[in-house]
């Protein structure tokens, strides 16, 4: 297999962090770009970076709403493929403050696509979100479904990205793969995800926030069965795809909050609450086409998965 030369952007954040590992420790060579925004602490976002740096990847801090900084990145790094990652995340947070995520997943999707287009011969693979199927009530979600009313500001900046993608495609020739993770977890995970937060108030004896007062299923996906179907796209640099990264297994919360429960041995007390605006009921991803595809077979169970996150998790924080 010949190297290949990766740009990452948000390679600072949480699956940017453990694709840049997989694909360094396998022969590659990577740059990451990340503007380490205080959307959650920085700190472990400059922790990330730090490992990076020891496995001898470098991350640029900046800004992809800089256009002539992807540009240079691009041509000095001599890239050959781009995995964008950097977005600002989140369902909840879109409520709030929906400018940012005009500012950084669609000026900054553009300023990627334009960067694209001016490097000849670049793949792009990028990252969408099952957000996109909104209020979609027909489970599994299938790539071939509708995914026309989605029930967040975010999920339309995602749905947005991949019209986006599309259109450069066709306009320029671009090969560009989107994936539409499902609920990504694991070590070095978000602190503003449920599994992160439940961890934290139930180690410090707070009460965890249940919504839709326990009502929700999601389809979790554990971090390196999402790095095992980007590195496949981007491996297969498909012409113009979107495929579900999910786990096909969707879960109860309250699956969630028992095996984090086992993995800290300690109880959880739980605050019911209603459903948060922008939250849908369950998530399931189809995964039928990306295992044609992209061989993509989840393997981990969402109690070893979290088993791992603890101690992750304890080891990080000091607790052991
Ligand atoms: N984790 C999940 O469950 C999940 C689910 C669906 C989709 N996604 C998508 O996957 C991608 C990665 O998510 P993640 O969980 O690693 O999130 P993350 O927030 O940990 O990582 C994103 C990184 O992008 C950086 N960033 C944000 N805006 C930037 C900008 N303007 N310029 C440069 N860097 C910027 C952030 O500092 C952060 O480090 C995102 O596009 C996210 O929307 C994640």
């Amino acid at each position: 297999m010949t190297e290949k030369r990766v740009l990452i952007t948000g390679a600072a954040g949480f699956v940017g962090f453990h694709l840049a590992r997989f694909l360094q420790a396998r022969g590659d060579r990577v740059l990451g770009i990340d503007n380490f925004n205080d959307y959650y602490q920085p700190q472990l976002k400059r922790d990330r970076a730090r490992e990076l740096s020891h496995s001898g990847i470098r991350t640029i801090d900046g800004d992809i709403t800089d256009p002539l900084l992807l540009q240079d990145a691009l041509v000095k790094h001599n890239t050959t493929h781009v995995v964008h990652l950097a977005a600002q995340a989140g369902v909840r947070y879109s409520i709030v403050n929906p400018q940012a995520y005009v500012t950084a997943n669609i000026t900054g999707f553009l300023n990627i696509l334009e960067a694209c287009r001016h490097h000849n011969g670049v793949v792009l693979t990028y990252a969408s979100s099952s957000s996109v199927y909104g209020t979609n009530t027909k489970i599994p979600f299938s790539t071939s479904d509708p995914t026309d009313h989605q029930a967040s500001f975010y999920g339309v900046t995602k749905k947005t990205n991949e019209l986006m993608a599309y259109t450069y495609h066709h306009l320029y020739g671009i090969p560009v793969t989107g994936l539409r993770f499902f609920t990504v977890y694991g070590p070095w995970g978000r602190p503003d995800m449920a599994y992160f937060s439940f961890t934290k108030d139930i180690l410090e004896g707070k009460p965890i926030d249940l919504y839709n007062y326990g009502h929700m299923r999601r389809d979790f996906t554990y971090v390196d069965d999402i790095i095992q179907g980007t590195v496949a796209a981007m491996d297969l640099g498909a012409s113009c795809e979107v495929f579900n990264l999910g786990n096909h297994h969707p879960e109860p919360i309250s699956e969630l909050i028992s095996a984090i429960e086992e993995a800290l041995g300690k109880k959880a007390s739980v605050r019911h609450l209603p459903m948060q605006a922008g939250d849908v009921e369950a998530t399931y991803a189809d995964i039928s086409n990306s295992r044609l595809m992209l061989n993509f077979t989840p393997k981990t169970s969402l109690k070893e998965g979290i088993f791992k996150f603890v101690d992750w998790y304890k080891g990080y924080f000091d607790l052991n």
